[in-house]
């Protein structure tokens, strides 16, 4: 029964689980670059994508004080349950009015799923982020690394696009990339290094069979050249405070976010990336 369920077991997600809808929802539904939306749960499941589950408490002591009663909440672009899940921790016990947008109609149906499953409300609304024209606003609204999926010079747009959907008072949740590298060997093979990496994951984890079809190793391969050119193109977290304010927002506070090395072979991959937040 719902109402016997705690908000933790509300909100907690079986990733092998859900990896293996995404391999068969993704097939079908998704077209992004490096079939990203068929292969996410499985890195996450993997361990290979674990960022989100170790900001989460800084993210909770960055969005508590923002809580409120009846908050309207959109997650701008969401690969999978995994941000609104972690919104709907940190918000509990209040249990915020979720919004998903996200371009890709892959990721809405796994949210779709999720949400049917675990009997919650959550709307889905598929649509370009920079289309927002404000006749519909929302209170917060929490990019977790959508900014790396859009060009540096679209920016500007996005957070006007952004700044039009938030309610006055409300508050822009931004975590993004500043910076990837590969420390040690391969220096300029941030993609191949990522490759590596994650197939060893993938192999060494709970979804180990999805790694011995070749289809899932063609489809991996043209993931990880994709990640390699987004994590080539990635703005400073000056120039994102710079598109933020200029999109008439204000910057309430600004943190570097905690990333494991990532090593493999003689190569280790290092991100920086910051979280800031601004209001309205
Ligand atoms: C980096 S993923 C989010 C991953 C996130 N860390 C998570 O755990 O879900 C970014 C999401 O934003 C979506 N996205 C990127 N650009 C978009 C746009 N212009 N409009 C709508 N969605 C967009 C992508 O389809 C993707 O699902
Ligand atoms: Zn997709």
């Amino acid at each position: 029964m719902a109402d016997q369920t705690t908000a933790l077991e509300r909100w907690s997600e079986d990733l092998p689980a859900q990896a293996r809808r995404a391999l068969a929802v993704g097939r079908a539904l998704c077209a992004c670059d490096g079939h990203y939306h068929t292969l996410w749960g499985t890195l996450r499941a993997s361990g290979a994508s674990n960022g989100l589950k170790s900001e989460e408490p800084l993210l909770a002591s960055l969005i508590k004080p923002y809580v409120r009663d009846s908050a309207r909440v959109m997650i701008a672009g969401a690969a999978d349950p995994g941000v609104p899940c972690a919104m709907g921790r940190i918000y509990a016990p209040v249990m915020p009015a979720l919004t998903v947008v996200d371009r890709c109609k892959a990721s809405l149906e796994l949210m779709r799923q999720f949400a049917a499953t675990k009997h919650l409300v959550c709307r889905t609304l598929n649509l370009n982020l920079l289309d927002l024209d404000g006749s519909e606003q929302w209170d917060q609204i929490v990019l977790h690394y959508t900014p790396d999926f859009l060009d540096p010079l679209l920016h500007g747009r996005l957070f006007q696009a952004l700044a039009r959907a938030l309610s006055p008072g409300g508050t822009v949740v931004c975590a993004a990339m500043t910076a990837t590298g590969v420390v040690g060997e391969r220096e300029h093979e941030v993609g191949g290094v990522y490759y590596d990496y994650t197939l060893k994951k993938v192999m060494d984890g709970p979804m180990a069979e999805a790694a011995a079809s070749t289809e899932f190793l063609d489809m991996l391969r043209a993931y990880s050249v994709r990640w390699g050119q987004r994590r080539t193109n990635l703005p400073s977290s000056e120039q994102l405070v710079h598109s933020m304010r200029n999109a008439g927002l204000s910057i309430l506070s600004e943190n570097s976010a905690p990333r494991q090395h990532r090593i493999v072979g003689g190569a280790a991959l290092v991100d920086s990336c910051s979280i800031i937040i601004a209001g309205k």
